[in-house]
């Protein structure tokens, strides 16, 4: 292995996790929140535990911080959609010293391996504007210039759905990017289909908005505001059906089969949905069809539908539109010729596909890449594939590590070609 492959590193920034490190890691990049905190400088407390004072605290030890409701107003998520605003000065503190976390992290420590700095492949979304990319070359010079001039070796950035391409050896195939804060269609022909990307308003965090409305119709209002165990308690009992109507049937017919008790981790709480149970199948529907009839009586209630996407040459894709819908509307933007071929190999990768089947409920539960193949032939369309990425949070970090080794050394970063290394020594 060359120096230079040795020495690549990849950073997946997400709005939810940030996804980072070595090529030596293999398959699993280290995953933290994509967040810091802004400790107010009174904080004796620190300054009595030794911990030296920081602007910004970010990794794995930010929980330490949140003693109280007010706390939570100093923590900062900087990205939403995976974009950050140009004059966000907070956010992009919080990616700098994020980025700055994970490289020292894993910088080799003995001075007896040969080490002339990392080869960082960053990944951002499909849909991140210019002034992103620069501001991320900006992070990463600043970080090695502040850290001595040898942490990092080179610099380039590529789309997430690439990189997704890119680790499944993908060449013509539609990447459909789902995490917290979003969902990237963007079919793929040797390179990204510009003018075919669709960045969906729709992701992980609108599944939490059902889950948060189910728990407080249930009378569980406290938990329903705490973001975090939203996402836990999803993750725990949601289910996405093969069919909402069959399932929801079937499950008022047998509650006990389809029931929720669920015991919040070392604590005395427990969440019991008991007669309602039938709605954790609603969780999963959500992000694939928020259009489905029965979600009218929430809007009714005032639940926020899904926001409508904007996109150049003003056009609006609607906010409640089914999955599958808009990667047609996506497929249709690309050449005749080619549509066919890129039906062949449709990719589901990001966090916001990982629903689970439980034992026992097969007959109405059923993984992403099903529910995505019944809705085509729905829709008419056979003979679609369609393939889940193997880990599927994973993916992109996974990508950009592959884009770095194929990524010849002598390629220098071009604004034109968006690719190549940006050397910084
Ligand atoms: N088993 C699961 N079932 C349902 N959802 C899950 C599961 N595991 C993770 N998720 C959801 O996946 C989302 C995080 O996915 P991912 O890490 O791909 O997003 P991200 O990269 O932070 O965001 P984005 O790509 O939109 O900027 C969260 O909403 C999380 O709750
Ligand atoms: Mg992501």
């Amino acid at each position: 292995m060359s120096l230079k492959s040795a020495s690549i590193y990849g950073e997946d920034y997400g709005t939810s996790k940030f996804k980072f490190g070595p090529i030596f890691l293999g398959d699993a990049p280290e995953m933290v929140d994509n967040r810091g905190y802004f400790p107010t400088p009174s904080k004796v407390l620190s300054r009595v535990s030794g911990e030296e004072e920081r602007e910004v605290v970010v990794g794995h030890g930010v929980w330490r911080y949140l003693e109280s409701k007010e706390d939570l107003l100093n923590l900062i998520y900087p990205m939403r959609n995976g974009v950050i605003r140009r004059g966000d000065e907070k956010a992009w503190k919080v990616v700098k010293e994020l980025t700055r976390y994970g490289l020292k992290k894993h910088a080799p420590k003995t001075s007896q391996q040969i080490f002339r700095g990392f080869y960082v492949v960053a990944a951002l979304a499909a849909q991140a504007p210019k002034y992103m990319y620069e501001k991320i070359f900006d992070v990463h010079q600043e970080i090695d210039e502040e850290e001595g001039g040898a942490l990092i070796n080179s610099v380039t950035i590529i789309p997430q759905p690439l990189a997704v391409a890119i680790s499944h050896k993908a060449v013509t195939c539609v990447v459909i990017e789902s995490g917290h804060g979003n969902t990237q269609i963007t079919p793929i022909s040797r390179g990204v289909i510009e003018r075919a990307i669709i960045p969906l308003n729709r992701g992980g965090s609108d599944a939490n908005a059902v889950t948060a409305q189910i728990l407080r119709d249930a009378g569980y209002e406290d938990l329903a505001k705490e973001e975090k165990f939203v996402t836990r308690f999803k993750e725990a009992i949601g289910l996405l059906p093969m069919d909402l109507d069959r399932a929801v049937k079937k499950a008022k017919m047998e509650p006990e089969r389809f029931r929720v008790k669920y015991r919040v981790e070392g604590t005395t709480i427990e969440v019991d949905l008991e007669k309602d149970s039938w709605q954790r199948f609603l969780i999963g529907e959500y992000v694939f069809d928020p259009g489905h009839e029965v979600f009218s009586s929430y809007y009714r209630r005032g639940f926020p539908k899904p926001r409508d996407t904007y996109i150049t040459g003003e056009e609006t894709i609607p906010g409640a539109v089914s999955l599958v819908d808009v990667i047609i509307r996506s497929v249709s933007k690309c050449p005749v010729e080619l549509q066919p071929e890129l039906y062949k190999d449709i990719i589901l990768s990001g966090g916001n596909f990982m629903w689970k089947v439980p034992r026992g409920l097969e007959d109405v539960a059923i993984d992403s890449e099903t529910k995505i193949k019944k809705m085509f032939e729905k829709r008419g369309l056979v003979g679609v594939r369609v393939r889940a990425a193997k880990n599927p949070q994973y993916s992109v970090w996974r990508g950009t590590i592959v884009y770095g080794l194929y990524l010849p050394e002598d390629v220098v970063w071009g604004w034109g070609s968006m690719e190549g290394w940006l050397r910084l020594h």
